[in-house]
């Protein structure tokens, strides 16, 4: 069971990773991607955020999500709390979906409704030498009704994979 308490102390972890997804999809890529609307989903105690302030990188138009309303309060950005699998925003509202380590939690895909065609998804999702293929398994099957425009691991502190699909 995820809880933010626990989760405190993975902010250079999780950094590490945005880090290296920035070196490899690059500086244009994360100003083009973040200077749109888009929902961070599952966003947690809003490292992705303070990580892209300090690379100079717009987060005016990002909005968090997250169901734990502690996390949220260290946060520091726009967020609501609420359910990614119920989402408070009407149809189309996002151009882009940013979600990291959040999808293997959020079972439902209603995020395909609130962005809008053609919009872009960037997920990335955890893993380890025993269960790599599951887990690349299970973000493709996620973004199934996706087009893949980007993927790769990324070795940090903690192994991630990464997608990059449009709608
Ligand atoms: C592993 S953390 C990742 C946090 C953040 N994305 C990051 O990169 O640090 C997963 C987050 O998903 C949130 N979460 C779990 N189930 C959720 C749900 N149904 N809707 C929204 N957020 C959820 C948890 O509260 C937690 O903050």
């Amino acid at each position: 069971m995820f809880s933010s308490s626990v989760y405190t102390s993975w902010e250079s972890v999780q950094r590490r990773k945005y880090e290296a997804m920035l070196q490899i999809l690059g500086t244009d890529f994360f100003h083009s991607f973040f200077s749109q609307r888009v929902l961070n989903l599952g966003c947690g105690n809003g490292y992705l955020e303070s990580f892209l302030r300090a690379h100079g990188i717009s987060t005016a138009t990002l909005v968090g999500i997250d169901t734990d309303a502690v996390a949220l309060q260290n946060a520091g950005m726009a967020a609501v709390a609420g359910n990614g699998n119920a989402l408070p925003f009407s149809n189309s509202s996002f151009d882009a979906i940013v979600a990291v380590d959040s999808l293997h939690l959020i079972t439902g895909n209603d995020f395909e409704r609130v962005l809008r065609k053609g919009g872009l998804v960037l997920a990335s999702l955890f893993y380890n030498t025993e269960n790599y293929r599951e887990k690349q398994a299970f973000v493709e099957q996620r973004l199934s009704s996706f087009a893949t425009l980007a993927a790769f691991t990324v070795a940090a502190q903690e192994s991630e994979i990464v997608i990059v699909a449009r709608k």
